[in-house]
């Protein structure tokens, strides 16, 4: 894909936790696990998630507050809310329908978008092209996320890893040459099977892969997961890199999905980019799914990261199974 007509770019960013952390520690007391195991298996220390009477749409509501600032955007002109979120709190109302009516963004429509864990990348991709086309001006694209709603407490396999988030971006014109200079999408769904979060209904088949027969919970083949997201990241990068007639040198900053140590660094070598390029906070956060990216480019636009001029790559991975990545020009 290549972008056409209007540019658009990245106006503002958000990033918003929840305040309660898990730690591993926390975790032996609850499964048949170890720091040590998780730590060496994963990379994560700890991660943070929601209470449990605690909605998850009020972190995309303090993302996007936080993105509209940055922009310098008023919430009334917000011409649509795409939400990317595998964990809504309702069907309907949408969590952008609900982020709407908090942040008074009236004038906006509203839909959510299910691409899991990829969910920010196809955002961002879906925002670019309103914008190209000249349909709207300025799309917020909230990632919300509350996948401890949806955990397994008892499955070892799968309760280490996820975590509850928020990120939001503001997306508006840019000037040309900077902002989204290419995205790329793409799904698998003959993988699909490899990560299920039921919801109206499940096979018996997947009622049976669940260790409680627990119809409502994440269930994961994790090391098939893994495999397809080692290749899934480098493929997607290295097809944004070509379309733009750059190599992996050019890039100053890459921000992975942050699922697994060992998927990001086995990703990166085969990339030949050093980690030291790598955005990383899968060790204190977990991951929060499509929240993780837009969380990531938040802290590393506070921790000064971000230069003028830098190609930013952002690339991530997710149930479905799908893939996606973006790359930015910074300005
Ligand atoms: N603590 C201790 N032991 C554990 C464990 C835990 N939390 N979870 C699994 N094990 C055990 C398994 O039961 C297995 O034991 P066995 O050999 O006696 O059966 C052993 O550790 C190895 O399990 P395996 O699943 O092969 O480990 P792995 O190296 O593939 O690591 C994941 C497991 C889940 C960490 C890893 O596969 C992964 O991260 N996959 C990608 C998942 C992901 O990112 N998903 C999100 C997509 S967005």
């Amino acid at each position: 894909m290549s972008n056409f007509g209007y540019t658009s770019g990245i106006l503002g960013i958000g990033g918003v936790l929840p305040e309660k952390v898990l730690t591993n520690f926390d975790l032996e007391e609850i499964v048949d696990t170890s720091n040590e195991w998780i730590v060496q298996r994963t990379g994560i220390h700890s991660r943070r998630i929601l209470e449990k009477d605690q909605p998850a749409y009020l972190l995309g509501v303090e993302a996007a507050k936080i993105a509209l600032n940055e922009a310098g955007i008023d919430a009334k002109d917000i011409d649509l809310i795409i939400t990317t979120t595998e964990t809504p709190d309702y069907l309907s109302p949408s969590t952008s329908c609900l982020i709407q009516k908090e942040i008074g963004a009236d004038k906006a429509s509203a839909f959510d978008l299910n691409a899991a864990c990829s969910g920010f990348v196809y955002g961002l991709t879906v925002a670019s092209q309103f914008i190209a086309t000249g349909y709207y001006k300025y799309i917020l694209v909230v990632a919300c996320e509350g996948l401890s709603k949806v955990t397994d407490w008892e499955d070892r396999k799968t309760c280490i890893l996820f975590s509850d988030g928020a990120g939001a971006a503001v997306v508006g014109p840019e000037q040309e040459g900077y902002g989204i200079l290419q995205t790329n999408i793409g799904a698998v769904g003959s993988l699909g099977h490899n990560i299920t979060i039921p919801c109206c209904y499940i096979s018996q088949e997947d009622i049976e892969n669940r260790p409680n027969k627990n119809k409502r919970v994440v269930w994961m083949n994790g090391s098939e997961v893994l495999k397809f997201a080692v290749r899934a990241m480098e493929s997607s990068t290295r097809t944004i890199l070509d379309n733009a007639g750059l190599t992996v040198d050019d890039i100053s900053l890459i921000i992975p999905h942050q699922a697994n140590i060992r998927i990001i660094d086995n990703a990166l070598k085969r990339l030949g980019i050093p980690e030291s390029k790598a955005v990383i906070n899968l060790d204190k956060y977990g991951n929060n799914s499509s929240a993780s990216i837009p969380i990531a480019l938040y802290e590393a636009k506070k921790g000064n990261k971000l230069n003028k001029d830098d190609y930013v790559v952002l690339v991530g991975f997710g149930g479905g199974l799908t893939y996606g990545s973006v790359l930015l020009k910074w300005r």
